[in-house]
Formats: structure tokens, sequence, C-alpha cells
């Protein structure tokens, strides 16, 4: 699992400078550009997820964590939810504000996507602030879902974004400093 890890890791880019002065961009797309890495990421966020017991159902936040969250699903035979930003899902949904590094968004969900007591494990590709998945919990919390777990495959770990988060984190990969 380590060697998988390394790969996933060698081939995550950095882009400084992006997208403003003093940031280093952590870039996901290239373990995606190749099957061999991808498929070793999969594996890596499938073993995370199974060390959770009975998880039933895998939401994934717009857009990045739809990368993965269908993927996972799929090895685990549970339904995948979307998590998306404002003006996108059709019928009855739930909503929170979230605030990013300048301004702020809207998160929904369908709120017959996910049942009361239900165990969901969110994904996401990348934890900064922790805004954006602050903004997933509270709507599993609108819903009372049990949200069982909180993963990303990558952590910038200097912004201290897991404080925010009060259900069980993990993250697969961890930076810090610029
Ligand atoms: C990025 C990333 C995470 C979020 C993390 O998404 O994919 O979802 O930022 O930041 P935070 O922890 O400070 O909230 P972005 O909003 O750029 O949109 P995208 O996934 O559609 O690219
Ligand atoms: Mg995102």
């Amino acid at each position: 699992a380590d060697d998988k890890l390394s790969r996933v890791r060698d081939a995550v880019g950095a882009h400084e400078g992006f997208p403003k002065p003093g940031i280093v961009f952590r870039d996901i797309f290239p373990v995606l550009r190749n099957p061999s890495v991808f498929n070793d990421l999969n594996d890596l966020i499938y073993e995370a997820a199974k060390a959770v017991p009975g998880v039933e159902c895998i939401v994934g936040l717009d857009s990045r964590g739809f990368l993965f969250g269908p993927i996972l699903a799929l090895k685990l035979n549970v339904p995948f939810v979307p998590v998306r930003k404002k003006g996108k899902l059709p019928g009855a949904v739930e909503r929170v504000s979230y605030t990013l590094e300048y301004g702020s968004d809207e998160f929904e969900v369908q709120k017959d996507s996910v049942s009361k007591g239900q165990k969901v494990l969110i994904i996401d590709d990348l934890l900064a602030t922790g805004g954006t998945m602050k903004a997933a919990c509270q709507l599993m919390e609108k819903l009372e879902a049990d949200v069982v777990l909180c993963l990303v495959i990558i952590e910038l770990t200097d912004l201290g974004g897991r404080k925010k988060l009060t259900a069980p984190f993990k993250t697969l990969l961890e930076y810090e400093g610029e």
C-alpha cells in the first residue's frame, strides 16, 4: 500500500503561484492520466473506506469529488449521491452557504437522496480551509444522516481545515508549507 501511495504522491502536480502568488496548487489530474496510478489511488480509497464498517452511501462533492465517489460507490455496492453547487439539482433540496477565500458559495443536496440515520462517507479530492467539507457535513446534518468518514486524497495541513470538522476525518496524503 505504501508503494501505491508513493506512486500517487509522485504523480500529484505542483504549480507554484496558481491561482495567485504564494499558493502552491496541488493538482490531482495528472494521477488520472496514468491508468495504473489512478487504479492504485482507487485501491487506496477503497481500503480507507473498507476500514470503516457499515458505510451505506457515498457522497461526492462538486466537482472533483465526482472523479472518485462513483468508483468507490460501485466497489462498495452502495448509492452515490452528489452535493452540487447551487442551482444545479432539480427537486426539493437542502442548501448551506460556505465561505471561500474570496466571497462565498452555496452547496445543495436533494432531500430524498440520503435517508435519516444513513451512514455516509463524504469524499473530495482535497481539504484546504475545510470550508467545503464542513458545508457538506452541515448538509448531511440537515438530512439527519450519520457522517462516518470525511475522506480526502490531499490535505493542505498548514491551513488547519480538519479542525473545522466534527466527523471523523482521513486523508491519504499530507502537504505542508508552500
Ligand atoms: C477545491 C477542492 C475542494 C475545495 C477545498 O474545490 O476540490 O473541494 O476546493 O477547499 P477548502 O477546504 O478551502 O474549502 P473548488 O471549490 O476549487 O471546485 P472544484 O472541485 O469544482 O474544482
Ligand atoms: Mg472541489
